[in-house]
């Protein structure tokens, strides 16, 4: 039997539909920093906008030009920590190529407070605890977390297994996961016979970037599928995993796109409302 289609527009919908009062009160104001004219970045900070739009957030668009110099992005990321109207920003990733090294001094520099893609040091340390102490947690795993809690899928005692250990996927969605009573196993590319432990997973995400690498052979038979992946190609946009093999014998399956997208930006939104929150209190 086909797997049911776990759907990040009607899971990122339902999200942002519960946060609309909580904006209306609050009045958050998101900022996006891009450098240079990355176009997927363009892309994805336009899909940022339309749901700050969808709940009525406000929100602005720093666009810097493309050689821009390390201290002129600092002297930006100082004014945005201290001007008091905006509750929370981001610097969209990659940077271009004189930035590129400087990205852990650029995330240390963002206030806590306001690190609303929940990058940092103080939020990832936080999510790190317990699930009680998740108030700023890095947005694509927290978005994976709300995407199983929408569908109703248990995490506790399942075994999850994560192929990809980003800092800011793979390695904070293992600890939330972990947080949350799954059992898991993290892969990575020195990972050998990688097949044997994607094969146990109950729970299968795979964020590495590497278009249909997850083939059918490679999963469970009614196993869960995450598909982080966005990777252009000539046939369009496709997933780490192979959607056709794989929806035949997994019991539920994201698509690409259309999946764990809309659930980044829906929570990269939840947390610039509870930034807020914390900074009104
Ligand atoms: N580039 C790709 N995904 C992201 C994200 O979630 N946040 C930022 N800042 N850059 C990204």
């Amino acid at each position: 039997m086909p797997a049911t289609l776990l759907s990040g527009r009607e899971a990122a919908g339902a999200l942002l539909e519960g946060l609309k009062s909580k904006v209306k009160e609050l009045d958050p104001k998101l900022v996006i920093v891009q450098v240079g004219e990355d176009p997927a970045s363009s892309s994805y900070i336009k899909q940022k906008f339309k749901s700050c739009e969808k709940v009525g957030m406000r929100s602005e668009h720093m666009h810097l030009p493309p050689d821009t110099s390390l201290d002129d992005l600092m002297n930006v990321i100082d004014k945005l920590n201290t001007d008091a109207d905006v509750s929370g920003f981001i610097v969209q990733l990659p940077l271009p190529k004189q930035l590129e090294d400087k990205v852990p001094e650029i995330i240390r520099a963002i206030d806590p407070k306001k690190d609303v893609d929940g990058f940092g040091a103080y939020n990832l340390g936080k999510t790190f605890l317990s699930t009680e102490f998740e108030h700023l947690p890095p947005a694509t795993p927290s978005g994976i977390i709300a995407m199983l809690e929408h569908y109703k899928i248990q995490i506790e005692g399942k075994h999850a297994v994560i192929v990809g250990r980003s800092n800011i996927v793979g390695k904070p969605l293992s600890i939330m996961l972990l947080n949350r009573n799954a059992t898991v196993t993290v892969c990575h590319s020195r990972t050998k016979d990688l097949a044997s432990l994607t094969r146990l997973g109950d729970i299968l995400i795979c964020a590495v970037g590497k278009a249909k690498m997850i083939t059918r052979d490679m999963v469970k038979e009614g196993a869960i599928v995450i598909d982080v992946g966005m990777n252009k190609t000539e046939y369009g946009l496709v997933g780490d995993v192979d959607f056709e093999e794989v929806k035949e014998i997994a019991s539920a399956i994201t698509p690409v796109p259309g999946g764990v997208g809309p659930m980044t930006v829906a929570s990269l939104i939840r947390n610039c409302v509870r930034a807020k929150e914390r900074q009104t209190n």
